[in-house]
Order: structure tokens, then sequence, then C-alpha cells
């Protein structure tokens, strides 16, 4: 099973207009390669984005969609709407809105149905804490995350999983690659076991957390990590080019 690597950019609430000269820095010089480039910008910029990036070889993305279609739901947004402004992935379940905003896995999985049902891949993040890990029970709360978050009906198409250690987060601390490779390989484990050997085989498994361009050839080379969830080093378009390099 050949599965093509991702390198996935997460602007988080950054980005004004004037942020659209690092993505057109970034499509005038990703050239050609096999891994897949995705950037999600914050909502104001979805449109702009999807409009300059049209026809290169970056993809839009958004970051959280709202479960439902439509409705009284101030503030939020659908993942219809994100599709509509031209992304064609979206994040559900980042631990920054775990922690801001008291998602649980079942609103994660309710998101990621909402993204399936308007034609989006989802990136279905999941992480332990540093007290987790500390305690011996990151493969656990993991492996439970995975279980919560992800719907049935899963396929290798429209889903993809993010491991995101939340201390590892914008910290400039990675786990032991031995860590990063044994959580990959539970969760690769955990996919066979409930979707069967194709599709568990084919769902892409990023890794996330102060991926950088000093550390992103050796994170990418571990043993399950089909790619990277770059938050801050994707800010910048030589740093993310650089990251996107190491993916191929
Ligand atoms: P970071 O963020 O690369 O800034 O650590 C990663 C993420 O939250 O996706």
């Amino acid at each position: 099973m050949t599965r093509r690597k991702l390198a996935a950019g997460n602007w988080k609430m950054n980005g004004l207009k004037a942020s659209l000269t690092e993505l057109d820095a970034l499509i005038a010089a990703t050239g050609t390669g096999t891994a897949e480039v995705l950037i999600c910008p914050p909502a104001t910029l979805i449109a702009a984005c999807a409009d300059r990036a049209r026809g290169s070889r970056v993809a839009i993305g958004g970051q959280d969609c709202h479960a439902a279609a439509g409705g009284a739901h101030t503030g939020d947004i659908s993942a219809e709407m994100i599709a509509d402004a031209g992304a064609r992935h979206v994040i559900v379940g980042h631990s920054e809105r775990r922690a801001d905003h008291g998602e649980t896995d079942a609103a994660v999985r309710a998101k990621t149905e909402a993204a399936w049902r308007a034609g989006l891949t989802a990136i279905v993040c999941v992480g332990e804490t540093e007290a987790e890990r500390d305690a011996g029970r990151a493969l656990a709360v993991v492996g439970a995350q995975l279980d919560g978050s992800v719907p049935d009906g899963a396929t290798a198409g429209r889903l993809v999983v993010a491991y995101e250690p939340v201390w590892a987060i914008g910290t400039g601390r990675t786990p032991a690659p031995g860590d990063i490779a044994e959580m990959h390989d539970h969760l690769r484990a955990g996919l066979v076991a409930r979707f069967g050997a194709a599709t568990g085989n084919g769902v892409r498994l990023l890794y996330g957390g102060s991926v950088k361009p000093g550390n992103a050839a050796e994170i990418f080379g571990i043993s399950n990590v089909d790619g990277g969830l770059v938050g801050g080093a994707s800010l910048k378009a030589t740093d993310f080019l650089a990251i996107v390099a190491a993916a191929g």
C-alpha cells in the first residue's frame, strides 16, 4: 500500500489579506513533487486562497466546521460553506478546539460526518496531554479518541488522521522517534481492525507538533508517518517549502 505523503499547514488564527503573498510565494515555488500540499487558512481567507491556488499543487482547507449544514448558529460555519468557498479538506478536533471550546469525541465525530456530507476530506486530530503520557496512558487515550472521533464509513479518500501530542504543539518539543512510531503503528492497527486492511492501510496518518524544516525529513521517515500537520512553520512560505520538500 503506497500512501501519498501530505504536507498540511494550519495557519490557525493568523492571516490577513496581506498574508496572501505568502500563499502566492508557496504556489510559485512548490513546482512538481509527489506529496500533496494543503494550506488551511482562517475562514476569512478560504475563498481568496482557493481562487489563487486553483490549478496549482496547493489545496485549501478549513480549520473547523459545525456539524449542521445550516441554521441558527451565530458565528459558526458549516462544512457546506467551506466546500462552497473552494476548500477540499477540513481539520476537525484540533486540540485547541477541544480545549478552548470543550469539543468532545462525539462532537468531533459529528463534525467529521458533516465534512463527508459536504464532500470534504476530514483531518481528524487526536493527541495526549503531557500528564497522560507521563502516566503511561498515551496509547490508550489516543486510541479511545480515534474510536470516538471517527465515524463508521471511513474511506482512505475522505479520512486523514493527525496525531498531535498536545505538549508538542507550539513548544519546540517533539516525541522521540520511537514514541511517534509506536503511536502511529498503534493508530494504524486500530484503523485496520475497525475498517479492514484496504481502508485501514490507506488512511494517511500525519504527525503534528513542532514540525520544522530541521526535523521534517526525520519525522516523515518514521514508520506509518504519512506527512505532517504544521502550525507555526506553515506561516512563512520559505519554512513550509522546506517541509514540503522533505515530504517529497
Ligand atoms: P505547531 O502546531 O507546528 O505550531 O506546533 C501544530 C498544530 O497545532 O497543528
